[in-house]
């Protein structure tokens, strides 16, 4: 797991959108994975940057989100498939049909999971997983408890997940809703690289233990330990806790120049 500590989130935008705009330039029809959430903003703006200045195109790739609500209205503005767009792949010339998510409002929610495992393992899996992290340590909705195998699958949401994003309901608690389709911590595996990235001191626990905790399914972004092309990007307060942060600095001032994320 290669770790990088950077002053802020624009920062981090930089150094991930070089790396999605020289997989894309290797590999046009390259296969993304997307997360919502505030974390990955300050990159997704970096890319429409550079789309509309014709230094990357997302023409001809494809993209599959993490997660998604169960029960929240085709329109809703919150429902992640909306946010995405609203977010990001409406504001680049990806093609919205090559946009997916797994379907929180289909009837038989075991078929639809099987239907989004299908949909990846047929496009030839995720190039490229941008990932945020919760402050209890999940990824996607892998909440703790989450099989470090699992495949997209329903899960209840945590309270304090349900906390944590009452601010994109109205900070009212009622209308963050109590289930989920999430792709599996097996299923995040498979991409072939994973860039998670996290700033603010509330996320330094998390990052804690992702990095140099045990693996463990109480933390299960934990299982990344275990991916041989992980990259996490944090700032300063992120980084808080980190017992071997002057180490990660030093790693990542003296890397080789040849050596890409
Ligand atoms: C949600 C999403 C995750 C995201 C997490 C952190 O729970 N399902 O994909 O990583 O929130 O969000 P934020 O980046 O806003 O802190």
């Amino acid at each position: 797991m290669e770790l990088i500590i950077q002053p802020d989130d624009r920062a981090i935008a930089t150094i991930v959108a070089d790396a999605v705009t020289t997989l894309l330039a290797d590999k046009p029809d390259a296969v993304l994975g997307l997360a919502t959430g505030s974390s990955p903003l300050a990159v997704y703006d970096e890319l429409v940057r550079r789309n509309e200045a014709s230094e990357v195109s997302f023409a001809r790739s494809r993209a599959f989100m993490l997660d998604e609500y169960v029960g929240l209205a085709a329109e809703h503005p919150q429902r992640y498939r909306n946010v995405i767009e609203t977010e990001f792949t409406g504001r680049v010339d990806i093609r919205a049909e090559a946009v997916q998510g797994p379907d929180g409002l289909g009837e038989d929610i075991p078929a639809a999971c099987r239907a989004y495992e299908d949909a990846i393992a047929a496009a030839g899996g995720v190039d490229l997983q941008i990932l945020g992290i919760g402050t209890d340590g999940h990824i996607a909705f892998n909440e703790p408890g989450s099989s470090l195998a699992s495949r997209t699958r329903i899960k209840t949401l945590t309270r304090q997940t349900r906390l944590d994003n009452a601010r994109f309901f109205d900070d009212d608690l009622e209308q963050v809703p109590t289930h989920c389709l999430t792709q599996g911590l097996g299923t995040i595996m498979t991409a072939k690289h994973l860039v998670l990235v996290a700033t603010g001191a509330h996320k330094a626990e998390a990052i804690h233990h992702l990095v140099e905790g045990s693996v463990s399914a109480m933390w299960p972004a934990t299982i990344m330990q275990h991916h041989p092309h992980a990259t996490v990007l944090v700032d300063g307060a992120a980084a808080s806790r980190l017992q071997l942060a002057d180490y990660y600095r030093e790693t990542y001032e003296t890397k080789p120049a040849w050596q890409s994320l």
